[in-house]
């Protein structure tokens, strides 16, 4: 009997290792084993078994402490924001932006980061937070390690995109990709599925399998090498992402947090978003499916959801924290999900079936960090999701709520923009609206046509 032959009927998968004994046409050895490796034999008995699966957290459930967003304007404010640019600017800080997703929703081919996304000059979600990161090298006169996580499915094509537009400006060599893990799907009897090009149907590993993919990767060790202390996450698909925002930043350090979140108030009682809450004392995320009603309708004295604290993965990590999380291999629950697989049938014939498609989050760490910090922003400024096709969360509205927010810049520097004009300012010209009005005077005082300004 092969290796691979016994491993599979180990962990009963005997209609795979069938197949392979008889050298069956339907099965890539290379594919299989290369899929195989991905995985260590417990994790996947685990998964099999049903192990290691998230559950709906049952202890006391209390509201938790947020600052509020006006906190923003205060005196205090701007302590903890010097703060934040101190750290940015002793280079403590790295940026790791998620992008590994497969776009599921938007039917996408390629990378969601090449979406080109920007109202006027149409620039890609890459260009975009790349520029962001440049204006902040720029501005704190340092250099900011900038990860980029991918997945199998799209990392050369990523690659590929950023050489081809010489990194947007930025220092390749700070400028690292690494691909975060897959995981096998299963069918709901436990059983593995092949997948039509002869492996098994694998699916990247979620946002949570960044903390994981960091450290295989080395570039953990690498930026603490660099002196790097805090990791600033976000995902790629958020195109009005205040980059490495040093308000945020200084905030966490003065709390001494391991990790912290940015949220937004919900749109009403039932906006479908994780809110942020405490369980048992310990700060942590809980799905919108979730909460109970109970809480999800729980109003406070001004008729306000209780629970309105959104989440909108936007993170602060202590690098010291994710390294810990990694050492004591303190494994982050996966979470279930029944969708439509490809596969084959017997007569190789291509199908599709229902399964189980397995994934980790990013905010299942929060309840590992002793001490949490969480800020709420304003929606308007810093959210704009491409999740959909079309309608909400989509690039058209993406593209709606930038355009709306470089109106309300120029008109705070003293524009006068016309109605159904389309505006669009280069991070590189003012990252904010505090850089705007400091450059003030270089803005046209009227904008009767649509404006890219660089
Ligand atoms: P989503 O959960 O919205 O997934 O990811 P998605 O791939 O963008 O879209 P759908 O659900 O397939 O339609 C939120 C962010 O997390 C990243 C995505 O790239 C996106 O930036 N992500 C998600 C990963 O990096 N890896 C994953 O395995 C999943």
């Amino acid at each position: 009997m092969s290796m691979l032959e016994e491993r599979l009927r180990e962990i009963g998968q005997d209609h795979i290792a069938d197949l392979v004994k008889i050298g069956s046409p339907l099965i890539s050895l290379k594919r299989l084993e290369q899929d195989l490796q991905e995985i260590d034999s417990k994790t996947l008995v685990d998964l099999i078994k049903g192990k290691g699966m998230f559950t709906p957290p049952k202890g006391e459930i209390e509201p938790p402490e947020v600052i509020p967003a006006a906190f923003a304007v205060t005196q205090d404010a701007r302590v903890s924001r010097d703060r934040g640019e101190t750290l940015i600017t002793q280079g403590k800080v790295a940026v790791v932006m998620v992008a590994g997703g497969q776009g599921s929703r938007l039917g996408l081919g390629g990378p969601k980061g090449e979406l080109e996304i920007s109202p006027v000059k149409k620039k890609s979600l890459f260009q975009l937070h790349s520029e962001k990161i440049l204006a902040l090298e720029r501005r704190y006169n340092v250099e900011i390690p900038f990860l980029i996580m991918t997945s199998r499915a799209n990392d050369t094509e990523t690659r590929r995109f950023f050489e081809y537009n010489a990194f947007f400006g930025l220092d390749r060599d700070n400028v690292h990709f690494f691909v975060q893990g897959m995981i096998p799907s299963i069918t709901k009897e436990g059983k593995l599925v092949i997948s039509r090009d002869g492996g098994l149907f694998m699916n990247p590993d979620g946002h949570g399998g960044t903390l994981d993919a960091l450290a295989k990767s080395g570039l953990l060790k690498m930026i603490g090498d660099r002196g790097v202390d805090l990791v600033f996450y976000f995902q790629v698909d958020n195109p009005l992402i205040k980059m490495c925002d040093p308000l945020f930043i200084g905030l966490h350090a003065e709390k001494g947090a391991q990790m912290s979140s940015k949220v937004v108030e919900k749109r009403g009682f039932d906006e479908k978003v994780g809110v942020i809450a405490k369980v048992d004392g310990r700060t942590r995320v809980i799905e919108y499916s979730d909460l109970g009603e109970e809480y999800m309708y729980l109003e406070d004295i001004d008729g306000r959801p209780v629970y309105r604290a959104g989440s909108i993965a936007i993170h602060v990590l202590d690098r010291k924290f994710i390294e810990d999380i990694v050492l004591k291999q303190t494994n982050l629950p996966y979470h279930k999900a029944i969708k439509s697989i490809p596969t084959i049938d017997q007569d190789g014939r291509p199908v599709e079936i229902m399964g189980i498609k397995f994934e980790k989050f990013i905010f299942d760490a929060l309840p590992f960090a002793e001490r949490s910090l969480t800020l709420e922003v304003k929606r308007e400024e810093e959210f704009a999701p491409v999740k959909n096709k079309t309608g909400e969360d989509s690039v058209e509205s993406a593209i709606i709520l930038q355009n709306r927010l470089f109106r309300s810049w120029l008109e705070r520097a003293g524009s006068m923009v016309e109605d159904d004009v389309k505006v669009e300012i280069s991070p590189l010209f003012a990252l904010d609206v505090e850089d705007l009005l400091s450059r003030a005077s270089e803005v046209p005082s009227r904008i009767s046509q649509d404006l890219y300004i660089e």
